[in-house]
């Protein structure tokens, strides 16, 4: 049902050529992502919760620019809204960059896709994490990221 990112990208990129066209892109899009559960419920997670949830992600990932052990993923500073692939320096899989390349913005939505299932929404991707099935804890974590770098 739901291709790779990769292929929503490219429709919304198709959006960007005709930007006239406000209620077909619309439409384009809200098909492009899917009307689930999940994609909607990403607006109202609980970063408290998602704070907890980011146990699955810290041996991987930090979210402090400060950071400085070398870790497996890529920082996730103010990763929401922030181009796929963008971290300077960081050796990304050719599957990330690819799926970059096409326009991949780290949006609620694709981020929900990703977390859902990384393999299927980026085939190749080297993300090793397993799929979080759990809609709410995905809500969760990204009502989370979506504060990083935006607090005191
Ligand atoms: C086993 C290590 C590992 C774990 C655990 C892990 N990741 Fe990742 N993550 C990676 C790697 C490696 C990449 C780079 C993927 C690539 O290049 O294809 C990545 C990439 C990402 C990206 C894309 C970043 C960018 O700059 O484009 C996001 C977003 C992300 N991870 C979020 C998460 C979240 C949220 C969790 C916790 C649920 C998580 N990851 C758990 C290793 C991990």
């Amino acid at each position: 049902m739901r291709g790779p990112l990769s292929r929503q990208s490219e429709l919304m990129r198709a959006n960007v050529a005709q930007p006239r066209c406000a209620i077909s892109a619309a439409a384009a899009t809200l098909f492009a992502i899917g009307l689930e559960a999940g994609a909607a419920r990403a607006l109202d997670g609980d970063w408290v919760r998602g704070e907890r949830a980011f146990q699955r992600c810290f041996a991987c990932h930090s979210i402090n620019p400060a950071e400085s052990a070398r870790l497996e993923g890529p920082t996730l500073f103010k990763v929401v809204g922030r181009p796929a692939a963008a971290v300077p320096g960081y050796d990304y899989s050719p599957a990330l960059r690819e799926t970059a390349r096409s326009g991949l913005v780290w949006d609620a939505a694709a981020l929900d896709r990703y977390l859902a299932d990384p393999e299927e929404a980026v085939p190749g991707t080297r993300m090793s994490a397993p799929p979080l099935r759990d809609a709410q804890e995905r809500a969760d974590l990204i009502a989370y990221l979506s504060r990083s770098g935006r607090w005191p």
